[in-house]
C-alpha cells in the first residue's frame, strides 16, 4: 500500500515537472521572438547585413513557440500569466543590445541561446523515458538552437572584459526574465531536474557496488 502511494506521489511530481518544462519553454520561445523582433527592427535601419540571419532565427523561434503551445493542453500546462514580462523585457533587451551595434546583437544572441541550450540539455535527460513525445519536440529544435548559438559566437570578435561583462549581464537578465515570467517555476523545475540527476547518480553508484 505504502509502495503504491510512493509510486503515485512520484508520478504526480513528475507530471508537474513536465508541465513546468512546457510552460518555461513556451515563455522562453515567446521571449526569443520578442528579442529578435526588436533586433530586426533596429538592424533594418542600422545594421542591414545582420537582418537575414536574425530573420531566419525569428522564424525558427516562432515555429518553436507554436510547437510548445501545441504540447501544453495534453500536459495540463498553460501559458504563464505574466507574459508581458517577456513581451516588454524581451523587446527592451533586443532593442537596447541592437543599438549597441553588431557586437551587442551577437553578444545578446550568444548569451540567450547559451541559457536555452543549458535548459534543453537538462530537460532532455529528464524527459527521455517519461515523455518521449516532448523529448522528440525538444530534440527537433535543439539543432537550430545550437546553430543560433554558433552563428553568434563566430561573429563575436571582441572577447574583452566589456564584451564578457555584457554577456554575463544578459545571461542574468534572461534567467531573471524566465524566473519572473513563470513565478519561479523555472527554479522549481531546475531543482526537480537536479534532484533527478542526483537520484540517477545514487542508483548508478548502488548498482556498481
Ligand atoms: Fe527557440
Ligand atoms: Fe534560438
Amino acid at each position: 500500500m505504502l509502495q503504491v502511494e510512493v509510486q503515485r506521489e512520484t508520478t504526480l511530481r513528475e507530471a508537474l515537472t513536465i508541465a513546468r518544462i512546457v510552460k518555461v519553454n513556451h515563455a522562453g520561445e515567446f521571449g526569443a521572438i520578442r528579442i529578435y523582433s526588436a533586433q530586426v527592427l533596429v538592424a533594418r535601419r542600422l545594421w542591414p547585413d545582420c537582418v537575414p540571419a536574425l530573420s531566419e532565427m525569428l522564424a525558427d523561434e516562432r515555429r518553436h513557440c507554436t510547437l510548445f503551445r501545441g504540447a501544453m493542453s495534453a500536459r495540463k500546462s498553460r501559458p504563464c500569466r505574466v507574459m508581458q514580462f517577456w513581451s516588454y523585457g524581451g523587446w527592451m533587451l533586443g532593442f537596447l543590445t541592437a543599438l549597441l551595434g553588431r557586437q551587442g546583437i551577437w553578444a545578446c544572441t550568444a548569451a540567450v541561446e547559451a541559457v536555452v541550450h543549458r535548459h534543453l540539455d537538462d530537460q532532455l535527460h529528464f524527459l527521455k523515458e517519461r515523455d518521449p513525445e516532448l523529448a522528440g519536440i525538444i530534440l527537433s529544435i535543439r539543432d537550430e538552437e545550437i546553430a543560433h548559438l554558433r552563428h553568434a559566437e563566430e561573429r563575436l570578435v571582441s572577447r574583452n572584459v566589456a564584451s564578457r561583462s555584457l554577456r554575463a549581464v544578459i545571461s542574468m537578465a534572461t534567467d531573471c526574465l524566465i524566473w519572473l515570467s513563470t513565478w519561479g517555476d523555472s527554479t522549481r523545475m531546475a531543482r526537480a531536474l537536479k534532484r533527478e540527476a542526483a537520484r540517477l547518480a545514487d542508483d548508478m553508484h548502488a548498482s556498481s557496488r
